[in-house]
């Protein structure tokens, strides 16, 4: 299957996450091997209004293509303005938010709230998909309130969507109880096989992967929570998926803290020190997730006043796992004992 010009094959895709997917975690995850990776969602309305901080979330790096840009609003003719605008930024793809359960989001229409009116979300998508070159895709939830994803997916295939991502729980589940992803079979035999179906919900690991796609017949998965603080699942996945086992993928604890650096360093030079100080702190917690003296180290880690006092503490910490007789190594090779 193709994306436009995009040969994706069974494609693994990192999910956009507000607060999460800038360019800093994307390329992380890009080097991983994630085939697609998105943008935080930005406003439609922001952006063709000229908003300064809502510009700079287009930002997108050389090494990160292919990169979607994730678009929420409701207007046809703004989001096909904001789509023009991405594309020109540098997308690879622009995608349409018809997930976000947010009462904020809701209440103006966008989000979830296309959901319940698939007339919008059909005047949206076939305006914007008209309006840019490259690949114009949705990411939806499985219904507001039951699941309505099947049939609203081939009413936006039909307006020109290329690809539908699914998040497997309705709005009103939010975040509870397991994704189904039965519901991709049904939307899989909705739509035409052009289009691509991407599984989406609580896909953590190679073997939740493989049963998304072999089982459940989606061409592709996305992966939002799983990827924090883990950036090698990409590489994990796309390997089970591809049949080579032997290029599974697990970091052991230098490569962790290795990579947490990496990620802090990023941070800074995108945002500056003021920020990546406060933004590193939920993904320092998710790197040391599970390591020997993880509770203290994160409280340390998220307490550092500065980039400076951030990296000391990693090494601190790296140190501290050394003398447990693991030896970490400051070089990116993981160790035998960690991860
Ligand atoms: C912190 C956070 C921010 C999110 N922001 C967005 C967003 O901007 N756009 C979107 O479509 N979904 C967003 N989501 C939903 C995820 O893309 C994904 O659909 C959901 O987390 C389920 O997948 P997972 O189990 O792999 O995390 C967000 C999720 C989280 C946890």
């Amino acid at each position: 299957m193709r994306l436009g010009t995009l040969e994706l094959g069974t494609p693994v895709y990192l999910a956009p996450m507000a607060g999460v997917t800038n360019e800093a975690f994307r390329r992380l995850c890009r080097e991983q091997g994630a085939d697609v990776v998105m943008s935080e969602m930005v406003s439609a309305r922001a952006l063709v209004m000229g908003n300064e901080r809502t510009r700079a979330m287009l930002g997108v790096a050389e090494d990160e293509h292919p990169v979607a840009i994730q678009l929420f609003g409701s207007e046809p003719d703004v989001v096909a303005e904001a789509a023009v605008r991405a594309e020109a930024a540098g997308a690879d793809i622009v995608d349409l938010n018809l997930g976000c359960p947010v009462d904020k989001i809701v209440r103006g229409g966008s989000g979830a709230a296309l959901l319940r009116d698939p007339e919008r979300a059909a005047a949206v998508v076939e305006r914007a998909a008209r309006a840019v070159r490259v690949p114009f895709t949705v990411k939806m939830r499985a219904g507001w309130d039951s699941v309505t994803a099947p049939d609203i997916a081939r009413r936006l295939a039909d307006a020109g969507a290329r690809a539908i991502a699914v998040h497997c729980r309705t709005r009103e589940q939010q975040y509870r109880g397991r994704a189904d992803w039965t519901i991709l079979e049904r939307v899989r035999a909705a739509v035409p096989n052009s289009v691509y179906v991407i599984g989406n919900g609580d896909i953590a690991s190679a073997e939740d992967a493989l049963e998304v796609v072999r089982r459940h017949g989606a061409d592709g998965v996305m992966v939002g929570r799983g990827a924090l603080g883990n950036p090698w699942v990409f590489a994990d996945i796309a390997a089970a998926l591809r049949g080579r086992e032997g290029k599974r993928r697990t970091a052991g604890w230098g490569e962790r803290l290795d990579t947490l650096r990496r990620h802090m360093q990023l941070l800074v030079d995108l945002k500056g020190e003021a920020l990546a100080v406060v933004e590193i702190r939920r993904h320092a917690a998710h790197y040391v997730r599970d390591m020997p003296g993880a509770a203290q180290a994160r409280v340390r880690l998220q307490r550092a006043p500065t980039a400076e006092a951030f990296f000391a503490e990693v090494e601190r910490y790296r140190e501290e796992l050394s003398s447990l007789g693991e030896a970490p190594a400051a070089d990116g090779t993981a160790t035998a004992a960690g991860g």
